[in-house]
């Protein structure tokens, strides 16, 4: 079933946006239910030009009762909604709400290869730096602990590169993990036939 995730994470960009009429609500949260497990506190930065305003936004690890909504906006945004650990998400919360998160998963059970996936913010959110603000975050906590990959739609790798994220080349192919290989069979076949996007792996070097 892993594979439909990949699959799914490079749709988010395209099909969602394409074909889902609108966000779902995102319920209200209690900034102080979570301070034990505060990461970070960003500012994002709204409006523009003389009715920019800074909001806080907090950068949090995720806990169990941020999974029912992180489902909810997976789902509707055709990412895979299943087999989530909420330790493994970092979330994004402004004004006690649910806004944003990401993940990194194993991809081969204890064999040193992760893979970053889910990454969403809630459409009325983009552009302010918070999607970057979680990558960051999910980075830092990775550390060296193992290779890095993701799945995207070409024309997203411009916001990957920031990060230190290249694209794999044909000649490492045959070392990706299979499981990645199998998700990306899967996300090309959808995303070639739908939307004639390619989709691409990308690393990360330690
Ligand atoms: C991708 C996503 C998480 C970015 O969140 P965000 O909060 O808007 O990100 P940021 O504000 O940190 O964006 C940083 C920069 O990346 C750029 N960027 C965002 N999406 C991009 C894309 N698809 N292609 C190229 N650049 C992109 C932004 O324009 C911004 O550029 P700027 O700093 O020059 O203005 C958000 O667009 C989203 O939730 N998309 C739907 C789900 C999805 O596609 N997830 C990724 C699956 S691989």
């Amino acid at each position: 079933m892993r594979w439909v995730s990949g699959l799914f994470c490079a749709f988010g960009l395209s099909v969602a946006d394409a074909f889902l009429p609108a966000q779902p609500h995102i319920t209200t949260h209690h900034v102080q239910h979570h301070a034990s497990r505060r990461l970070a506190v960003v500012r994002a930065a709204t409006g523009s030009g003389d009715k920019k305003t800074l909001e806080r936004v907090l950068i949090r690890q995720g806990d169990e009762s941020d999974l029912s909504k992180i489902r909810l906006v997976l789902a509707s945004q055709l990412m895979n909604p299943l087999f989530l650990q909420a330790e493994r998400f970092v979330c994004a919360e402004m004004d006690g709400r649910l806004i944003g998160f990401g993940q990194v998963r194993p991809l081969d059970g204890g064999g040193g290869s992760f893979e970053v996936a889910s990454l969403f913010v809630d459409e009325a959110e983009r552009g302010k730096g918070i999607g970057s603000a979680i990558v960051r975050r999910l980075l830092e906590r990775h550390g060296a602990k193992g290779t890095l990959y993701l799945l995207t739609l070409s024309k997203t790798t411009p916001f990957w590169e920031r990060f230190g994220f290249r694209l794999v080349g044909s000649d490492e192919d045959a070392s990706l993990p299979a499981l990645l290989r199998l998700e990306r069979s899967a996300g090309t076949l959808v995303a070639g036939g739908l939307l004639g996007q390619t989709v691409v792996v990308m690393t990360k070097d330690e």
